[in-house]
């Protein structure tokens, strides 16, 4: 909205929009959705949601999508669902999966369950650049925002089972922090009976390098952990910068049915890992081999691990934009808690400790916490923004409140719909909040959208939180499951249009149909091809039964938007080539005969005509 004519349309559809909402009102068939609990003022969430036929959103928004293995983007304050970035999953769509590069990428997967996903930043501001995401298999994922695509998949890492407590980044993406859920006896491959979890069951916080130019993922280092449950984690920022949170729970060590055997003691823990003194050490040689990898004992090395208790079962654990204040709730509790940094550093050098698990020194609740803040049941998650506004998701309310640090008083509540796991404010965890949008990411969407079944999609409800008072505004949904989502500014994004020619580095790229065709060495055959409007060159190329087979097909359009697939029929084999790339497949040729390929998607009125035979010689 940026020009005049666009300002004056927007208007005319607002005040269109009022007269149609005020009609509503009088009118004795009011909508059902108008009336019911949760409901919004329609007029007052049409204009403020309303992006116009060719205006752009404000906002990206880049939510997890858990156990499909993807990642969602959305546009706000629309709540369009714009793209879907597969990770961790074929996606046939965008034929990710079936070409040699990304089948390889894959490994031997083809799920993955995405949690939390992490936008790099610079200073503790997302720079825009990349997008990191876990997934359970002990595995991270890079993504480049400049292209939206998936680079690298790092991992398994070695000792990890269940990769939960991930991908957060520190300020300047120096890492992108790791920790288990689940404990076993490492390194993995060993046994030992389940009566000896408390002592021979481990988990381990990793520490996954960042090349600063390439955002290459490397093993940094690991740090032994006693057998809890590492759940979700927040980076410290500026006075806290340099330590790294995790919150935990389990610390019954317990195993078994764990929503009562681990449920016995009061407290769990938030773990404080000192990374960068963690960094000193792993260089230093310091720590023991376990499963190919130097694991740093913090019983053998003090210092690097401090546990802070907490409310018994927590799930976030946020730190507040000026790195102050650490906040993480118990799940079943009515209350946050705000954890002073200053407070327990204070107690780190006292050595004011209640006792240790493994080595690792307890910190005393009562001496390191601030306030204990009445935001409602099921505390989960808390986001910030400007001006010291707390934002925490209640799971067991359904709700949403609005606080504010220092103050340690509820401003507001918002009904959610329903079971609100995360919710993400726009830059909400980094050192310059925007505020503004607030999403919740709910569980539980019955009632709130077209009956498709017994399984329903999740909600992503947008909230205003531009004033004191929270305003619902918008309803989205989508696929299983945003564990978490980030919003950024939309201007700190550039992505490409195409991919330059120069910089396709592919020994197989061939820009000219004249050097497209088949090349023999024994029983491989090499296919170099090009696509362009509407005609993949060769038309037709002849192999022999069990010849193995690589076909390079690049596009040489340098328009956007003009992607051509290639999908060969009866072979399972689908790709999708975007303008000035080359991609790879390679195959055997088990079945004899003809088959046809075709380009699969939309590319000009003759895409029709762009196909073509594969001729398999019977031995
Ligand atoms: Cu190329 Cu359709």
């Amino acid at each position: 909205m940026k020009s005049r004519a666009r300002v004056i349309t927007w208007v005319a559809a607002s005040i269109v929009l009022l007269l149609a909402a005020s009609t509503i009102r009088c009118s004795p068939s009011e909508p059902k959705s108008a009336r019911r609990a949760g409901a919004s003022d329609t007029a007052i969430a049409a204009q403020k949601t309303y992006v116009a036929p060719g205006d752009f959103d404000e906002y990206y928004m880049f939510a997890s999508g858990g156990h499909s293995g993807q990642v969602y983007v959305f546009g706000l304050p629309s709540m369009r669902r714009i793209t879907t970035i597969p990770v961790f999953t074929p996606y046939p769509a965008s034929g990710y999966g079936f070409d040699d590069d990304s089948k390889a990428m894959l490994g031997n997967f083809s799920w993955g369950d995405a949690h939390q996903q992490a936008l790099s930043e610079t200073n503790g501001d997302y720079d825009g650049r990349w997008l990191f995401i876990n997934e359970m298999n002990g595995r991270i994922a890079r993504i480049d925002l400049r292209d939206f695509k998936t680079k690298q998949i790092f991992g398994p890492v070695p000792n990890v089972e269940g990769n939960h407590g991930s991908s957060f980044v520190t300020p300047n993406t120096e890492y992108a922090m790791m920790a288990t859920r689940f404990s076993i006896p490492i390194p993995k491959g060993t046994y030992a009976p389940i009566d000896k979890y408390a002592t021979e069951y481990k988990g381990v916080a990793v520490g996954v390098k960042i090349d600063p130019k390439t955002g290459a993922m490397s093993l940094g280092w690991e740090v032994l952990m006693p057998p809890f449950d590492y759940d979700l984690g927040d980076a410290g920022k500026l006075v806290s910068d340099g330590w790294m949170f995790w919150s935990s729970y389990n610390a019954e060590r317990a195993t078994g049915k764990l929503e009562v055997t681990a449920s016995q003691r009061d407290r769990d823990y938030i773990a404080a890992v000192n990374w960068r003194e963690v960094e000193k050490a792993a260089n230093a040689g310091q720590g023991d081999l376990i499963g190919g990898v130097k694991v740093i004992d913090p019983k053998k090395v003090p210092g690097l691990v401090y546990l802070m208790p907490c409310g018994k079962s927590p799930h976030g654990v946020d730190v507040s934009p000026d790195g102050k204040y650490i906040i993480g709730s118990g799940k079943l509790a009515g209350i946050t808690t705000a954890f002073n940094w200053e407070k327990v550093q204070t107690a780190i050098r006292n050595k004011d400790f209640t006792g240790d698990e493994d080595g690792i020194p307890v910190l005393k609740y009562e001496d390191i916490k601030d306030a204990e803040v009445p935001v409602g049941l099921g505390p989960l998650h808390t986001q910030f923004g400007p001006n010291g506004m707390a934002y925490t998701s209640l799971f067991v309310d359904s709700a949403i409140a609005s606080w504010k640090l220092g103050e340690w008083q509820v401003i507001d509540k918002i009904p959610v719909t329903y079971s609100v796991g995360h919710l993400a404010v726009a830059g909400g965890d980094t050192e310059h909040p925007d505020g503004k949008y607030l999403v919740a990411l709910n569980k539980m969407s019955h009632d709130r959208h077209l009956s498709v079944g017994p399984t329903q999609p999740e909600t992503e409800q947008l909230i205003d939180i531009s004033e004191e008072k929270m305003k619902l505004l918008y309803d989205g949904f989508s696929d299983m499951e945003p564990h978490y989502a980030q919003i950024i500014k939309a201007d700190k994004i550039h992505p490409i249009e195409v991919y330059p020619k120069e910089e396709n580095k592919n020994p197989l790229a061939v820009w000219d149909v004249n050097q497209a065709g088949a090349t023999r060495q024994g029983n491989r055959v090499t296919v170099k091809m090009v696509a362009v409007r509407s005609t993949f060159t060769p038309t037709s190329f002849e192999v022999n039964e069990g010849d193995v087979v690589t076909v390079a097909i690049t596009n040489i359009e340098q328009v956007t938007n003009e992607a051509h697939g290639w999908a060969l029929l009866d072979y399972n084999i689908n790709i999708e080539v975007d303008p000035g790339e080359t991609k790879t497949v390679t195959f055997t040729a088990t079945h004899k005969g003809v088959y046809a390929y075709y380009c699969t998607h939309f590319c000009s009125a003759l895409h029709q005509e762009m196909q073509g035979y594969l001729l398999v010689k019977p031995k």
